[in-house]
């Protein structure tokens, strides 16, 4: 018996006839934080993609819980228990920041509301606030909260969460996703800024080219130079 949450089994996926992710696996157990880390292009969106099956993998399987989730529509991945936060935040810029929350929710579940105001209380300061008007950290913010309200999401994968971001705010950020995963969340965290990822991380996985190159705990990798350098572009 494996405690894995997610299992992603040998997935290759395709936009069209171009061929980006090839046979890459990964195991997500109850109560990590896994980073996937590796420079731009490299396939970790659509990894993302694949598991939320927005994109569809050709081949391969992925199992949440031990069940296969292929065919379900995103929705339903949703309503399973995987969630996600996409790169580019997608808040709605001109509703307020509570009806972008009450859109996600999508209603019935009140108690989950308060919850998510109960997280992140500079939000509940700025309900009647327009998402684009607030700072980048604070849409970020809004953007996990949309993520994580209505069912609690056995597995929250966040997109380059850090993009675009001050070192002061990113360690909100990264204190929010500590928070999370304290109270239970299991987390892939998606990075380019990889020194950040693996600090938050237990273990983590480096893509290149859209394969798997190497697994290892997170803080193994950041002590090794060699792996830091030629896949992550860190020096
Ligand atoms: N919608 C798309 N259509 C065609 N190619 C795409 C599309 N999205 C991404 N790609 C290509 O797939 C590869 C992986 O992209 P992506 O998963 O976004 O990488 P990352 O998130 O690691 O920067 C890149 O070569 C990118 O150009
Ligand atoms: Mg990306």
């Amino acid at each position: 018996m494996s405690s894995a949450i997610v299992e992603v089994d040998c997935i290759n996926t395709y936009y069209g006839t171009s061929h980006v992710l090839h046979d890459v696996s990964l195991t997500i157990a109850e109560g990590e934080i896994v980073a996937l880390v590796g420079r731009n292009g490299a396939g970790k969106t659509t990894t993302i993609r694949s598991v939320m099956n927005l994109t569809p993998p050709k081949t391969g399987t992925v199992r949440l819980r031990g069940s296969e989730i292929q065919g379900l529509a995103p929705h339903e991945v949703r309503r399973e228990g995987i969630s996600w936060v996409p790169e580019d935040r997608r808040v709605f810029p001109n509703l307020t920041v509570e009806e972008n929350i009450d859109l996600a929710a999508n209603v019935e579940r009140t108690d989950s509301i308060a919850e998510v105001y109960e997280r992140f209380p500079r939000l509940d300061e700025r309900r009647h606030q327009r998402a684009g008007t607030m700072s980048g950290g604070e849409q970020q913010m809004l953007a996990i909260a949309r993520a994580v309200v209505g069912p609690p999401p056995d597995l929250l994968m966040l997109d380059e969460p850090s993009e675009g971001l001050a070192p002061q705010i990113v360690e909100d950020v990264v204190d929010a996703i500590t928070e999370l995963n304290e109270d239970g969340t299991t987390i892939l965290l998606v990075e380019q800024n990889a020194e950040m990822a693996l600090e938050l991380a237990d273990r983590a996985y480096v893509l290149e080219t859209g394969r798997i190159v190497h697994e290892a705990p997170a803080s193994d990798l950041l002590g090794d130079r060699e792996v830091m350098e030629s896949y992550l572009g860190v020096r």
